[in-house]
């Protein structure tokens, strides 16, 4: 991902910025598309996990449709070029100012996670005398195996309907004449590379459409949602997602009638790997057990270390990886960085300038022994990182660089 130019380039710029790669994106696009469409199936780019306009953009080109999760998605979606046909809109609470701005752009489906929210849409859809397609967020009770906080799919969660609450949801589309059943849509989780749990869902999803065609609901769309992982360990040396083995899953344990579709809303796969989160080193401190590099991005510039407990691969660009070889350039005069580093040396807590403890990227981390100034990159951040920027401390906003 960085070869000498772009670190001199690096270098020049202010930090903290995202520098995103857009061979690595345009890599990963082409596999998982080339991946769904030897099956047919139909990707939805979960716009949540990145809306950098020029990802998007490049999102698009590809022939993606969007998967959003309020009226500002949705909105965005069509400002760079997503079909309407294409986009599904998702969210355990749709306000009524973004229903309607889904049912005026003419979407090509609500995900609708709650029998009260059918009635809404119906509602909404009756006062505008249009019709709005629906597919039923159904919470199948598979455990995805993943991190607690980005579990989706457990009966315990608040996203989805509980299959106990089908009868109702049924008693409901026959009431509602402004909504058009399209099929079932589930999403259980993040972040997951288990592709046992994935044949789990495809076995509950043969059951739930089951129940609906035997109570005479044609199911056209099957919409799986996202949730693959990719691998924050090995960011060069596997840096596309498993698109194949995937959609291999999906292929050999979902029941597909000639006339169904089968969707995916697939976030993380598509953009991790594509970005890097770029900042300096300003200080080098010597704590009570351990050395602190304090960077100048933190929390504010990239929550999930913080949140989710989330693994990122930390490397200092400006020094050889060969541990210390920098270490005689500066001598015990420079009065930047406390002289006497702990023996644990050449293992830092990396940590963040924002007042508040958990602001630390990781705790132990071994690098070359690291300076003021020196280029650190903190790596997968393509996916939930610039989107979950926050202005907490007055802080500036990070920049974006690219590739080209
Ligand atoms: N569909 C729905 C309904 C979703 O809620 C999500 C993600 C996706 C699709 C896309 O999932 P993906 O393919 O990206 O796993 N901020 C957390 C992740 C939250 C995921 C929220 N929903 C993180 O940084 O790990």
């Amino acid at each position: 991902m960085f070869n000498t130019t772009t670190i001199n380039r690096f270098q020049q710029l202010e930090t903290p910025f995202y520098y995103y790669d857009l061979n690595v994106l345009r890599k990963t696009l082409e596999t998982c598309s080339n991946a769904a469409t030897q099956y047919g199936f139909h990707v939805h780019y979960a716009m949540k996990a990145n809306f950098n306009p020029k990802v998007l953009d490049m999102i698009q080109s590809y022939g993606f449709g969007a998967d959003c999760v309020s009226g500002n998605e949705v909105k965005a979606a069509i400002e760079h070029g997503f079909g309407k046909e294409k986009i599904v809109f998702a969210g355990v609470g749709k306000s009524d100012k973004e229903i309607n701005l889904a049912l005026d752009a003419d979407i090509f489906c609500f995900n609708a996670e709650s029998v009260q929210e059918l009635v809404i849409i119906n509602d909404l859809a009756k006062a505008k005398n249009k019709i709005a397609n629906i597919a039923i967020r159904i919470n199948p009770n598979v455990d995805a195996h993943t991190h607690h906080f980005i579990t989706t799919g457990l009966e315990e969660n608040k996203f989805g309907i509980n299959t106990w609450q089908l009868p109702d949801v049924a008693d409901a589309l026959r009431k509602c004449s402004n909504l058009q059943f399209l099929g079932i849509h589930f999403h259980i989780g993040s972040q997951i590379t288990d592709m046992e749990v994935y044949k789990s869902l495809c076995i509950r999803i043969n059951e739930i459409q089951d129940w609906f065609e035997n109570h005479g609901f044609k199911v056209k769309v099957l919409n799986t949602g996202g949730g693959l992982g990719v691998d924050y360990h090995n960011p060069d040396t596997n840096s596309i997602a498993d698109f194949e083995s995937y959609f291999k899953v999906f292929k050999k344990f979902l029941n597909v009638k000639p006339d169904q579709e089968v969707h995916f809303e697939l976030g993380r796969a598509l953009v991790a790997q594509s970005a890097a989160l770029i900042s300096r080193v300003l200080y080098v401190k010597n704590g009570l057990k351990t050395n602190f590099l304090v960077l100048d991005a933190g929390m504010t510039e990239l929550i999930r270390p913080m949140l989710y407990q989330a693994y990122h691969q930390i490397e200092n660009l400006s020094r050889d990886s060969e541990v210390g070889s920098r270490k005689s350039e500066v001598g015990s005069q420079d009065l930047t960085q406390d002289s006497e580093l702990k023996t644990s040396d050449l293992k830092y807590d990396v940590v963040g300038p924002i007042c508040e403890s958990t602001d630390c990227f990781r705790k132990d981390v071994e690098l070359p022994q690291s300076y003021r100034g020196d280029l650190i990159a903190i790596r997968t951040t393509g996916a939930y990182g610039e989107v979950m920027v926050s202005g907490y401390n007055l802080r500036d906003r990070v920049g974006s660089v690219y590739s080209e």
